[in-house]
């Protein structure tokens, strides 16, 4: 499988075409951005963090059932995926709220949300990722109604998983963004599942382990990033995995 041409490139992520036209190459650069894009750096090796913990997590995934577009490892920073047909949605779940939840609805940080909620953004750059509800994503043709149900579900079921094996691990997942994308007519897990994309926060300390580090200067981003890898990649503390 050879590398052919530069597919799309986003703010953190490259993706390639490959001479197999259903695979392509999907590069975790080590781009860091917050803030639509209004906050930059280059972070040497924090691609690879994410890239260990994506693959970590999509491997998990299919094991419990979920299709993602994970195929291999190739480099460190570096992942082979299914090409897919992507959906334009942000799909966020939120077992606690934080960020622009608390911003924009009278919701006290930290207050738990159960059930957990399920917020959808249309992504779109020149529209600033406005947030959808079922009536505009069918009127915008983005998914039909069994679609969307079928995105909820796995949503809600991925949410499940993760939330469990990162809780024996002593991390709150609090907030996570997932999107999808179509393989013939199924629906597929894409993109990442990372510190960029997740809101982690340590059980005992209440310490953010993700992109709130660098979006709020909390601390070291990638002695964090580097520290909740190998966490999530360990067996739990006092139990095997
Ligand atoms: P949210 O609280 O909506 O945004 P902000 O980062 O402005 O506080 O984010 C909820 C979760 O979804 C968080 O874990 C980060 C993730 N997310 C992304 O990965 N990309 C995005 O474009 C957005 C809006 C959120």
């Amino acid at each position: 499988m050879k590398q052919v041409d530069l597919l799309y490139t986003g703010k953190a992520k490259s993706v390639y075409r490959t001479d197999d036209p259903d695979v392509y190459i999907m590069k975790f650069r080590d781009d860091i951005t917050a803030f639509d894009g209004g906050k930059k750096d280059t972070l040497g090796g924090k691609g690879r963090y994410n890239a260990e913990v994506s693959s970590f997590f999509f491997r998990y995934l299919e094991e419990n059932g979920i299709r993602t577009h994970y195929l291999a490892s190739v480099e460190p920073a570096v992942i082979a995926v299914r090409g897919l047909t992507m959906i334009p949605l942000e799909v966020i779940v939120r077992n606690v709220a934080a960020g622009s939840i608390v911003r924009n609805y009278p919701f006290r940080e930290g207050e738990v949300l159960d059930p957990p909620v399920i917020v959808i953004d249309y992504k779109s750059d020149a529209h600033h990722d406005p947030m959808l509800n079922d009536d505009l994503i069918y009127a915008l043709g983005l998914a039909t109604p069994e679609e969307l149900d079928q995105i909820k579900a796995m949503a809600l079921a991925i949410n499940e998983v993760l939330s469990e094996y990162l809780d024996a691990r002593g991390i709150t997942l609090v907030d996570f963004k997932l999107e999808f994308g179509r393989s013939n007519a199924e629906i597929v897990v894409g993109d990442e599942i990372s510190m960029d994309s997740m809101r982690l926060w340590d059980k005992e300390t209440g310490a953010s382990l993700d992109k709130d580090v660098y979006r709020f200067n909390k601390g070291d981003v990638l002695e964090t990033y580097a520290g909740v890898a190998k966490r999530i990649l360990a067996p739990p503390k006092g139990g095997s995995a």
